[in-house]
C-alpha cells in the first residue's frame, strides 16, 4: 500500500508540476493584466497622467518582461530612437548661465503627481541631485548615477563636451539606452534652454561643481 503511494507520487508529482505551469498566462497577456492593474488604480486620470501610462516604444523594448538583456538590434533602434528625439536651442547656443542650472539641479518641484493631480509650474525643477554627487562637500545627494563633482575638470569645457552633456541631459538613452537617467527633454520635463543652464552647471569653470 505504502510502495503504491511512493508510486503515484513519484508520477503524479510532475504531471501536476507541468498542468500548474500550463495555467499561467503567457508573456504578452502578463503584460496586459499588469498595464491594467496599474492604469485601474487611477481611479479619477487626469489626461497628463493617463498619457504617461502609455509606453512610448523606447520604454516597450526597456521593460521587457523578467529583466532580460537587450539584444544588440533593440539597444540600437532605442539609441537611434533617442537620437531622433533631441532638439538643440533655436539660439545655437549649448552653454547656458551655471547659476541657473545650480539652481535647477537641486530644484524637485515641477510635474509632480500631488492629490491625484499633475503640478504645474512655471519651470519645472531638474533635481540631478537626487542621483548624482554634484559640487564638493554636498552631502544630501544620491547615488543611483555617478558622481558628476569635477566633471568640468574631468573633461574640460570644449565644444564637443558641451555637446555631448547636452545630449545625454536630453537623452541619456541616446548614450545609454534604458539606463535610469531620466529622459529629461525628450520627455518635455526641462526645455532647451534650462538644459543649457545645466550644462553650464557641469562644464564652466566658475561652476561650484568644478571647485578643485
Ligand atoms: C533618476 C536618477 C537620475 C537623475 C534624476 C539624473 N540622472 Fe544623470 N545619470 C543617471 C544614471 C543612472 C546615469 C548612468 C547611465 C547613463 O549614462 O544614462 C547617469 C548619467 C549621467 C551623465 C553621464 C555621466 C558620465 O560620466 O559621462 C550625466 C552628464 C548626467 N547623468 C547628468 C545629469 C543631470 C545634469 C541631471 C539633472 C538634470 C541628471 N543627470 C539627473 C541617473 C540620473
Amino acid at each position: 500500500m505504502k510502495k503504491a503511494w511512493f508510486k503515484w507520487a513519484a508520477l503524479g508529482a510532475p504531471a501536476l508540476i507541468v498542468a500548474g505551469c500550463a495555467t499561467y498566462p503567457d508573456q504578452a497577456t502578463t503584460r496586459q493584466i499588469a498595464e491594467k492593474m496599474v492604469s485601474d488604480s487611477f481611479t479619477a486620470p487626469a489626461p497628463a497622467l493617463l498619457k504617461r501610462l502609455q509606453q512610448d516604444r523606447s520604454q516597450q523594448i526597456c521593460s521587457k518582461i523578467g529583466g532580460a538583456p537587450l539584444t544588440q538590434e533593440e539597444a540600437a533602434e532605442v539609441v537611434r530612437l533617442a537620437r531622433a528625439s533631441i532638439k538643440y536651442p533655436a539660439s545655437g547656443q549649448l552653454v547656458g548661465d551655471w547659476k541657473r542650472g545650480d539652481k535647477l539641479a537641486h530644484e524637485g518641484a515641477g510635474d509632480r503627481i500631488q492629490g491625484g493631480r499633475l503640478e504645474k509650474r512655471k519651470e519645472n525643477g531638474a533635481l540631478c541631485q537626487n542621483c548624482h554627487a554634484l559640487a564638493p562637500g554636498e552631502f544630501n545627494v544620491g547615488n543611483v548615477g555617478p558622481s558628476l563633482t569635477g566633471y568640468g575638470l574631468q573633461r574640460g569645457n570644449s565644444a564637443a563636451i558641451a555637446k555631448l552633456t547636452y545630449e545625454r541631459i536630453y537623452n541619456a538613452w541616446a548614450y545609454a539606452p534604458c539606463s535610469n537617467m531620466p529622459r529629461l527633454g525628450a520627455t518635455g520635463h526641462l526645455t532647451p534652454e534650462q538644459i543649457t543652464h545645466l550644462v553650464a552647471y557641469l562644464i564652466d569653470p566658475q561652476s561650484p561643481i568644478n571647485r578643485k
